[in-house]
């Protein structure tokens, strides 16, 4: 059976940097509030979820040696499409030039571990390469009135391409779970604003990514302790420590952007996987548990031995 292996990788930010003495100018809140309850200095806003996107992709198609007339399918994780219709990818797929199909995939910030596990499927049923890229400009639908909404989004995309190969593949094992019964606590209806419970699904939240990525480390025969490399979704520095503590994953084998970058939803977790590569902590053979939660409420863990 064919595996699959991430051989190319990309980000994409907005230029625009907003910093927490920025937003304490307009808002009632500050830069020391900002950084000790969300660990947040500053993000980058601005841009659309399809140019943020085409951005990352073509850099983890040249990066991967590729061409987009290589790819086989894209799938683009997004909780914030340019429009109800048609998906974002078909506007991703016609700016790339991708020779394949292309499919839109929502579950809010856990968006990009889904289709990345995706995308091993789509390999096992006989894809050869897939580009997968997670996309999102949260700034589009945050009220920035909203103190507690507006000091925690950020705008950014992050892609990989997932490509078909005869020996083992990386992906080891998954988990992805969904409990809609708490749609509530984190929902956007059309045409209005983010409205999010952030102590509801705090709580949720450290739960659900100590016992999702405990479950795929289990699947492969893994522990904590075999972790490399620790990639959470990157929504609050608190909830990120609270579940590396809890899984006992020392704290230098964990990726942590949001200083920079905010919560970017889909885009969090492939753009801390960016930052592992490019600080050298991901390295070939390394055991790389990438795991995150969102709206939905959803959760979603990859547990990758890198390289394959
Ligand atoms: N600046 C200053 N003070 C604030 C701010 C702010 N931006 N926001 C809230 N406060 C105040 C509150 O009014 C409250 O004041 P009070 O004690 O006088 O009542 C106090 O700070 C504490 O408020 P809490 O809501 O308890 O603050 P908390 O420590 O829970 O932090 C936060 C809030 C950052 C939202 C946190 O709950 C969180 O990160 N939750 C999870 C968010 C998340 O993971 N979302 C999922 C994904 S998001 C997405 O997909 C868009």
């Amino acid at each position: 059976m064919p595996g699959g292996v991430i051989t190319g990788w990309g980000i994409a930010v907005p230029e625009k940097v907003v910093t927490n003495e920025d937003l304490s100018a307009r808002l009632d809140t500050s830069d020391a509030w900002i950084k000790e309850r969300t660990g947040i200095s500053q993000r980058h806003i601005g841009s659309t979820t399809s140019e943020l996107a085409t951005l990352a992709g073509r850099q983890a198609i040249e990066r991967a040696g590729l061409t987009p007339a290589d790819i086989d399918l894209l799938v683009l994780a997004t909780t914030t499409p340019d429009a109800t219709v048609p998906g974002t990818s078909a506007t991703v797929q016609d700016a790339l030039g991708v020779a394949g199909g292309a499919v839109d995939l929502n579950a809010a910030c856990s968006g990009f571990v889904y289709a990345l596990v995706a995308a091993h499927g789509f390999v096992l049923a006989g894809a050869r390469r897939v580009l997968v890229i997670g996309s999102d400009t949260l700034s589009r639908i945050t009220d920035w009135d909203d103190r507690t909404l507006a000091v925690i989004v950020g705008d950014g995309a992050g892609a990989v391409v997932v490509e078909a190969t005869d020996g083992p593949g990386e992906l080891l094992a998954w988990d992805l779970g969904a409990d809609g019964s708490l749609r509530h606590l984190l929902k956007c209806d059309h045409g209005g604003y983010l409205y999010m419970n952030g102590r509801e699904i705090f709580r949720h939240a450290v739960r659900a990514v100590v016992d999702s990525s405990l479950a795929a480390l289990r699947r492969a025969g893994l522990e904590p302790a075999d972790v490399d490399v620790f990639v959470p979704h990157q929504a609050n520095a608190r909830i990120i420590t609270a579940a590396r503590e809890r899984l006992g994953i020392p704290e230098e084998r964990s990726v942590v952007t949001i200083d920079r970058y905010g919560n970017t939803s889909s885009a969090s977790v492939p753009l801390a996987l960016a930052d592992g590569l490019a600080t050298g902590l991901v390295r070939d053979g390394a055991c790389i548990l990438l795991t995150g939660f969102g709206g939905g409420m959803t959760w979603a863990s990859a547990v990758l031995r890198w390289g394959g």
